[in-house]
């Protein structure tokens, strides 16, 4: 009987959330105001990106951002939509994302205590093939209401209060941590609800599977290299690992999140810090891993601790599963 329960007790994400912030009685709703405007701004992105190739919001819009990436029109469509919900929310102060150069301080008007730093569209080149993309964020304290400023945008990782993604793919997933483990919610289209489906989400402790870009093999380090040849050609015999790589940040992690194993983007030649941005990529996702019971790891320390200097700076990392990102932690170790 208890799946009929389930199917007449509907768990959304905000009832979830305000029974998790019932158990701080200094809780006054902020959070649960601030987190129904990012759903709200998911909705608005799954919805879009689901019609794009009707609503001609397929192709370049013609802009690079600071990054000097091309801009496609949903980037620009989305973090439009995510900065207005973030600001109306009136609970936000200070905002950072992807496709802005400056942080945005929230006017006095509608200043709150928290600081959002968020990947507006994640996975841009997947857009116009209809491959997964997702939206990512993660939710810092400004450390003085009275006075925010940019040093409240560059908190290490381990400062923030939650994080959260939503993959808009075959269906559209909404992934949270609050800081008290990992939950999943599946859009019900019908309700237009995020129901709770996947429960306190614990990745595997060890994986079959590594995703990486390998078409940058020839630029790698040493001991990049020689974790992918493990992956291929083990010596403990043990079968080989898969390969898995959608080019979706958000895509890559929930894969790995729900099945193991490990992601990277490490540091090459031709990238000395990796691609992926520290505050709106690496940093929400690695708040997530940890929360999962996996790892993450630069190549040099616990990605978490960074002490981040720049809003769009970049670093090397390594994400999943405890043993697999151990192994790696190994051979950095070895290499030195
Ligand atoms: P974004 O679309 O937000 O700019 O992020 C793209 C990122 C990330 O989603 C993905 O993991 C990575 O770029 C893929 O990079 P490569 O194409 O170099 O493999
Ligand atoms: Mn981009
Ligand atoms: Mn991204
Ligand atoms: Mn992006």
């Amino acid at each position: 009987h208890e799946a009929d329960t389930n199917r007449t007790d509907l768990m959304t994400i905000t009832r979830f959330v305000l029974n998790e912030q019932s158990k701080y009685p200094e809780s006054r709703g902020d959070f649960t105001i601030l987190l129904s405007h990012i759903v709200l701004g998911c909705k608005f992105v799954c919805s879009a990106v689901s019609k794009a190739g009707l609503a001609k919001l397929i192709g370049l819009a013609g802009d690079t951002n600071v990054q000097g990436e091309e801009q496609k029109k949903l980037d620009v469509l989305s973090n439009e939509v995510f900065v207005k919900a973030l600001i109306s929310s009136g609970r936000t102060c200070l905002l950072v994302s992807e496709e802005i150069e400056d942080a945005i301080f929230v006017p006095s008007s509608h200043r709150g205590k928290y600081v959002v730093v968020f990947d507006p569209l994640d996975g841009s080149s997947n857009i116009d093939c209809g491959v997964s993309i997702g939206t990512i964020f993660g939710i810092y304290m400004v450390k003085d209401e009275s006075e925010v400023t940019l040093e409240d945008a560059l908190q290490p990782g381990n400062r923030m209060l939650a994080a959260g993604y939503c993959m808009y793919g075959s269906s559209c997933t909404f992934v949270l941590s609050t800081g008290n483990g990992v939950n999943g919610f599946t859009l019900d289209p019908s309700l237009g609800e995020f129901i709770l489906t996947h429960p306190n989400i614990k990745i595997p402790t060890k994986g079959k599977i590594y995703s990486v870009n390998e078409g940058n093999a020839k630029n790698w380090d040493e001991p990049t290299t020689k974790y992918v040849e493990k992956c291929k050609f083990p010596q403990d015999g043990l079968p080989p690992k898969s390969l898995r790589y959608i080019g979706s940040m958000v895509a890559d992690i929930h894969r790995t999140l729900l099945y193991g194993g490990i992601f990277m983007y490490p540091a090459d030649k031709k990238s000395p810090h990796g691609k992926l941005r520290l505050l709106y990529e690496v940093f929400p996702m690695s708040f997530f891993m940890e929360q999962a019971g996996g790892q993450a790891f630069t190549g040099k320390q616990r990605a978490l601790d960074l002490n981040p200097k720049k809003l769009h700076e970049r670093s090397p990392i390594f994400l999943g599963s405890y043993d697999d990102i151990e192994q790696m932690i190994e051979l950095y170790a070895a290499s030195k």
